[in-house]
């Protein structure tokens, strides 16, 4: 039996061996496509080729693309579990031609591929075509010798594929399996061909045209080939499995859930287990490639597929989190196709399990919300809105994880309901909100790229150059001039201004021409490879076309670069110190600081930070020459660089190798970095972490400076020492032990206050009677202690219970113009008296609220000290009625 890994290969190969370029899947966050959630099929990384925007690799290409249809326009999610195919993540094989072979290659190797390499059984194959595409019918009836039935035409969108509301589109030509008569469903185009019986296999595009929000606005330069065939699907045909849960992968998957919950994986949970073995593809997948669980975009859709997942782990009774347990399974079937994901590893065990801990702190209370809701519900029913939101505001509960509870039980949920109350809740919230400002005119820059192509950026060598102003925008407008005092946008034919990127700021400087200047105040990228110049005309009119000196704040350019090549030396000591799983998260580096943001589930101890510190500052000391080169991106990652998940590069990229490691012979830091960067380590001078926090669920970050401002901060902690050395009298070194033995002194001057004052109550106070007095029989003591509070009462009211032998005590003791009452009554006298009514009596008198205690002992307070004679005195007239 072939396995997914088998199958594969063999689709690889074979393409391979028919001139294609083997192409690593790219990462599921698009790289080149911002409207795009996941990447969702094979050609998404190659959009641009077909297009024309840019040049392909080769002409012909192949791929196993990873894809996550959750969300978007292509959006299996709700399916998962319960159809034969649907899966959120699922890996697409695929063969490319960029303008190179069309419709008869493609059909012809594609049937080539299927029946002798795959060797599936002609007789049990069909096609489609598009309604109107004789030509590949024809190919079709040639390469296969079928008849016209075995060739259906299919009108729509089931046969014109478009990658989404823009991008190349075109018809397509499908290939189905037929899985035998015993299994429900009709052939394509039939009434009932959503059955399982018919199952499509492969899609062949013929690419040829372009859309703009989902209309055909253009022919593609040339007709092209894109083709998907889910891996899932072709193993279970080729496996002889009805469902793709049948195949290899999902059954090792299955069998691990099934075995770390002690339950039946065929059983009727079987679509949990199902649910859970997809989800846990898709989650680990979208972890490895940088997206993290959060409440908006990419980050809440992972969250929605995790939950779900996790709501299916506690229907099977796991009492603790599940899905991390299961990531060594699947990093051991799928690690080596993805070596992406085996690096990520921990990092995803790790968010999986933090967000299992959190979610099922809301899990139980949302599901019994669900059962109350769902008592008196029949097959059939609605669940009301309000509960579904209630569930997702207050639980954490995603909607289509309702919905998924509700289908389970054979109701729905009113999604309209839902929407209203988010709405009406949004409306509330939006009260608050404060626009962020305007929005620049990205599309303005889109076209202005595509006419005039990327900015040339000189500023890896230089802090200065001369450029040609290509464009100028003035309030979001094309302009052709501006004038002292405009702050306009400037676009140059090359520059050596850093454009911000990379978690680098952009660089300021100053512009000159003749008769004129501007400084440059920020600079952000435009459609990916602008770098577009933020500047205040300061005098003279800059022109369209005029060519202008640039000239960048050295300073503050060479301080940026310090701050940037520590961040990689702190990346670097950070992996070294708290291990492999840490992954940069987000750094901030500009003139003054660096920031950088990774992944880390506890704080960073003072010793931690301590060798983190000196270990980049060995490595500064090195002053070894800082190493950059051109390399194609996947021979830099494969030469061991560290990528940033998610982050898009080039045909070229730039590595950066700092230091050497302070264990081996090895380069100590090696990334792949567009930024700018300092010439030798010792550049740096030095370095100095200043905070460390956390910043998010398993995410912290620290704040770092470097030479002169790192020089200035130890000077500053170094000016405190001297100043607390001088006020103590010692030597610097000497100030702890000063402070200790200070603090050892308060100590032990604050209990000889504290027994002074009551060796002083005890020997009679102020306004109390030197001997007890005797009321009715009984003796009493009374008195008001100035400076004692509550606590300090207490011992001497014991003092005195022991003193007297039988009475009553009552103490009022005033601080801070409050008074504190304890009232004592000796054991032979408790029946007869009650400590707690007498200390109301007290308490009430002096216009306090009440006092508590036992039969023996309370104590009580009321605001006013001035009174505390006078609650003497209430006990005393008490005591004689
Ligand atoms: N892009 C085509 C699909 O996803 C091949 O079906």
């Amino acid at each position: 039996m072939a396995s997914l890994k088998d199958i594969r290969s063999t689709f690889l190969d074979f393409f391979e061996r028919d001139g294609h370029q083997k192409i690593h899947s790219a990462p599921l966050v698009p790289q080149n496509d911002p409207t795009l959630l996941f990447v969702n099929a094979g050609m998404v990384p190659f959009k641009d080729y077909f297009t024309g925007a840019a040049k392909p690799p080769a002409p012909r290409a192949t791929s196993s693309q990873k894809c996550v249809r959750a969300g978007g326009k292509h959006n299996d999610l709700d399916n998962v579990g319960y159809t034969a195919r649907h899966l959120t993540f699922f890996e697409m094989l695929g063969n490319f031609s960029f303008g190179d072979y069309f419709k008869e290659h493609a059909i012809e190797r594609a049937w080539e591929l299927v029946t002798k390499d795959f060797g599936l059984d002609p007789k049990r194959l069909l096609v489609t075509v598009y309604i109107d595409d004789d030509e590949a019918a024809a190919i079709w009836k040639k390469v296969t010798g079928f008849s016209d039935d075995k060739v259906i035409r299919i009108a729509g969108s089931d046969n014109f594929w478009a990658m989404g509301d823009n991008g190349p589109c075109g018809p397509c030509t499908e290939i189905f399996w037929d899985y035998g008569d015993h299994v429900p469903g009709g052939p394509p185009g039939s009434p009932d061909e959503d059955g399982d019986r018919f199952v499509e296999i492969w899609n062949n595009v013929f690419m040829q045209f372009e859309k703009e929000n989902d209309e055909i606005v253009r022919n593609l330069p040339k007709p092209s080939v894109d083709t998907g065939m889910g891996l899932e699907r072709i193993a279970s045909v080729l496996q002889g499995k009805n469902s793709v849960f049948d195949t290899d992968l999902f059954q090792t998957l299955i069998h691990a859930s099934a075995e770390a919950t002690a339950t039946d994986p065929n059983g009727e949970m079987a679509a949990s287990h199902r649910v859970i073995a997809d989800h846990l593809r898709s989650s680990s997948f979208l972890i490895a490639d940088g997206v993290t669980p959060s409440n908006e975009g990419r980050g809440y859709v992972l969250r929605r597929i995790m939950r779900r997942a996790m709501r299916h782990a506690h229907l099977l009774g796991a009492s603790d989190p599940l899905m991390h347990r299961l990531v060594p399974t699947l990093v051991s079937e799928m690690g080596e196709a993805y070596p992406e994901l085996k690096r990520a590893q921990a990092f995803v065990e790790d968010t999986l399990k933090q967000e299992e801990i959190r979610f099922r702190t809301t899990l139980s209370k949302g599901m019994s919300l669900f059962e109350d809701a769902a008592k008196d519900m029949k097959p059939g029913d609605m669940l009301d809105g309000q509960t579904a939101f209630t569930l997702y505001d207050t639980y954490g509960f995603p909607l289509d994880l309702t919905q998924d509870e509700a289908r389970r039980r054979g109701f729905s949920v009113n999604v309209d309901g839902f929407q209203d109350a988010m709405a009406q809740q949004r409306a509330r919230s939006r009260e608050h909100w404060k626009g962020s400002g305007q929005q620049a005119n990205a599309g303005e820059w889109l076209s202005i790229r595509d006419r005039l192509g990327p900015t040339v950026f000189t500023g890896y060598d230089a802090v200065d150059g001369s450029g040609e102003v290509l464009a100028i925008m003035k309030d979001g407008q094309a302009a052709d001039a501006a004038n002292a005092g405009d702050i306009v946008e400037v676009l140059f034919d090359s520059t050596p201004f850093y454009a911000e990127s990379g978690g680098q700021a952009g660089d300021h400087g100053t512009l000159e021409w003749p008769g004129g200047a501007a400084e440059v105040i920020d600079v952000k990228k435009q459609a990916g490879d602008l770098h577009v110049l933020s500047a205040e005309i300061t005098s003279g009119t800059l022109t369209m076309g005029a060519r202008v000196a640039q000239l960048v704040d050295a300073e503050k350019r060479r301080t940026t670069r310090a701050n940037h090549s520590a961040a990689h030396l702190v990346h670097q000591a950070l992996k070294n110190v708290l291990g492999p799983h840490v992954a940069q998260k987000g750094q901030l580096v500009d003139a003054e600081r660096m920031r950088f943001d990774f992944s880390h589930n506890a704080p960073v101890t003072e010793d931690e930070l301590a060798r983190i510190e000196a270990e980049v500052n060995a490595v500064i000391r090195q002053n070894i020459p800082a190493e950059t080169k051109l390399m194609a991106p996947q021979a830099a990652i494969e030469a061991g660089a560290v990528a940033l998940f998610g982050e898009k590069y080039g045909d070229e990229v730039r590595v950066l190798t700092l230091g050497k490691s302070l264990t081996d012979d090895k380069a100590y830091s090696v990334e792949l970095c567009g930024g700018t960067h300092v010439a030798r380590t010792g550049d740096i001078a030095l370095f100095k972490i200043v905070s460390e926090t956390g910043i998010a669920a398993g995410i912290r970050r620290v704040e770092a400076l470097t030479g002169e401002a790192a020089r200035l901060y130890l000077e500053g902690q170094a000016g405190i020492a001297r100043k607390l050395a001088q006020g103590f009298k010692v030597q610097p070194a000497d100030v702890p032990a000063r402070v200790d033995a200070l603090s050892t002194n308060v100590r032990s001057l604050e209990k000889q206050v504290a027994d002074l004052k009551k060796q002083l109550a005890l020997g009679g106070g102020s306004g109390g009677n030197a001997a007890p007095e005797e009321i009715n029989g009984v003796k009493l003591i009374a008195r008001v202690l100035d400076g004692v509070d509550g606590k300090g009462l207490r011992g001497v009211a014991e003092d005195f219970r022991v003193q007297i032998g039988s009475g009553i005590i009552v103490l009022n003791g005033v601080t801070d113009g409050k008074v504190a009452n304890t009232v004592v009554v000796t054991s032979d006298l408790v029946g007869k008296f009650d400590a707690r009514e007498l200390a109301k009596t007290a308490v009430l008198a002096m216009g306090g609220q009440g006092a508590g205690g036992k039969p023996d002992f309370a104590q009580g307070g009321a605001p006013d000290g001035s009174k505390a004679e006078a609650g003497l005195q209430a006990i005393r007239d008490a005591l004689k009625a």
